[in-house]
């Protein structure tokens, strides 16, 4: 059956499409089909597999505001990974769908109305995020069952934690009463700081106290593999070379803790 994971935070830069397009690398590596859901206008799934997303006829948007078919705007990228990409035209959303509510008279679930034909063709679907809680993510929270929260260290991240833990729940309760927390993982993480390990220690047992998982693994902030990113055309990953790298084992690792979990 296949498993549907949302990777979502209310803030950018936490690295949610770094995390969707590494763990589909991992996953794909392990025979899983998987499919990436590309949630966000700036195209950064396209992008980190080297397409343009500017030459596609068709995007996420054509199939939630004009049904097109999404078997026509899948592509398939590498072994065992097939992208639905966006561009630009998704930030047209909101306003083309909430100017014509007797159009769309359900808009948190025009995603999951369209992309249910097409889910047992995959093992997982991965949805990529933006970084507000506005209709698109509406729709991601409609059809996702679980989601994987990325957590940056920082000063005030908890607050912004503690906001998409309870709009998670409310949204839970309202639309979808499938839908869980898969946990909650720490990114871009300098170990040496103690307001990183102070934070974290903060989050872990705020989310034992709430029964919410936090993995153990941690992904480290890495200015290297930062500057890399753009150049492979490709997820870390699936690079040949990056055997044995740091973040590359950390992304394993968090496949693994997940797997214990769910089956992916
Ligand atoms: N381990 C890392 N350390 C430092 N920077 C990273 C790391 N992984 C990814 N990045 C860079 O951080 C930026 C934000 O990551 P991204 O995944 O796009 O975040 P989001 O999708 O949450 O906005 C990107 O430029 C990315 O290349
Ligand atoms: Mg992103």
């Amino acid at each position: 059956m296949c498993i549907i994971i949302a990777v979502a935070n209310n803030k950018g830069g936490v690295l949610k499409t770094t995390t969707v397009t590494n763990l589909a690398g991992v996953a794909s590596q392990h025979g899983q089909r998987v499919l990436i859901v590309d949630c966000d206008n700036q195209s950064n799934v396209s992008l980190s597999f080297n397409l343009n997303p500017d030459s596609f006829e068709n995007t996420l948007y054509d199939i939630l505001v004009d049904q097109v078919d999404p078997r026509y705007v899948i592509e398939h990228v590498t072994d065992n990974i097939d992208i639905l990409p966006s561009n630009d035209s998704l930030s047209m959303l909101e306003f083309e769908v909430l100017t014509n509510l007797n159009q769309y008279p359900r808009p948190f679930y025009l995603l999951r109305n369209m992309i249910k034909d097409v889910v047992n063709d995959y093992d997982v679907i991965l949805l990529d995020s933006p970084p507000n809680l506005g209709l698109v993510s509406g729709n991601i929270l409609s059809f996702a069952d679980l989601v994987l929260i990325p957590f940056q260290p920082e000063t005030f991240s908890m607050r912004s934690l503690i906001k998409m833990l309870s709009a998670i729940d409310d949204f839970k309760k309202a639309h979808n009463p499938k839908l869980d927390v898969l946990g909650v993982v720490g990114t871009l993480v300098n170990n040496r700081t103690n307001l990183h390990t102070n934070i974290l220690q903060q989050c872990r047992k705020f989310l034992d106290h709430k029964r919410i998982k936090m993995f153990d693994t941690i992904i480290p902030r890495s200015i290297r593999f930062a500057s890399s990113v753009g150049f492979e055309g490709l997820p870390a990953t699936l690079v040949k070379e990056n055997k044995n790298n740091d973040i590359v084992n950390a992304y394993i690792n968090l496949y693994n803790e997940i797997k214990e979990v769910v089956n992916v």
